[in-house]
């Protein structure tokens, strides 16, 4: 079977999603300036994006063609990821109003995000493979 389109764009969209946010974390453990919140913030965000524009084509994708959702192991964690990538930055935007109890939440629950995103492109490179060469 030729891959689909969506299917490159999905994977593309989540390793970018992947290195903005390694970048935003990275950016988050070098507090020499007083511009890393905006940096961090930025950053993190377009991480966001890209992982939920990812999401979003896949579903769109898959609603397109009948066919049905979260059927595999890759798909249910990835969805998992995606509530853990938006979960994330909500617990950031929380410190900057003053929550500053929810710094250790925030640094955690970042460090959990990035290992699943992580693990669930290695799931997804699998699930392709399983695909394309049935
Ligand atoms: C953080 C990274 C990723 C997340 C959060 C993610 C999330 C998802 C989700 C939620 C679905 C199911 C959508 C639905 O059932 O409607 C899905 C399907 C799929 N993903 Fe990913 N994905 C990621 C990375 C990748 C990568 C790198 C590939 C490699 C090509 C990939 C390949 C696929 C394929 C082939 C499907 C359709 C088949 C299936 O549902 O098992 N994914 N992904
Ligand atoms: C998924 C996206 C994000 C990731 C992966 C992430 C990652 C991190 C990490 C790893 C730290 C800990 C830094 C350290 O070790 O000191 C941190 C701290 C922080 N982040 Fe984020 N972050 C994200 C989104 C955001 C957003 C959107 C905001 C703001 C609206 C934000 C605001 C903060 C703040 C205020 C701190 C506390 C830094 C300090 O004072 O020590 N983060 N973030």
């Amino acid at each position: 079977m030729s891959i689909p389109l969506s299917f490159l764009f999905h994977a593309l969209a989540m390793v970018i999603g992947l290195v903005l946010l390694l970048n935003a974390a990275s950016i988050s453990t070098k507090k020499k300036t007083n511009q890393w919140l905006q940096k961090h913030r930025i950053t993190a965000i377009l991480g966001v994006l890209s992982v939920i524009t990812g999401a979003v084509t896949m579903i769109v994708f898959k609603e397109s063609q009948g066919y049905p959702h979260l059927k595999s192991p890759h798909a249910i964690g990835g969805l998992v990821t995606v509530i853990a990538v938006v979960t994330t930055p909500i617990l950031g935007y929380l410190i900057t109003r003053g929550k500053q109890n929810v710094k250790k939440y925030h640094t955690s629950l970042a460090k959990i995000t990035l290992i699943l995103v992580a693990i669930t492109i290695i799931l997804g490179f699998i699930r392709l493979w399983e695909i394309v060469s049935k």
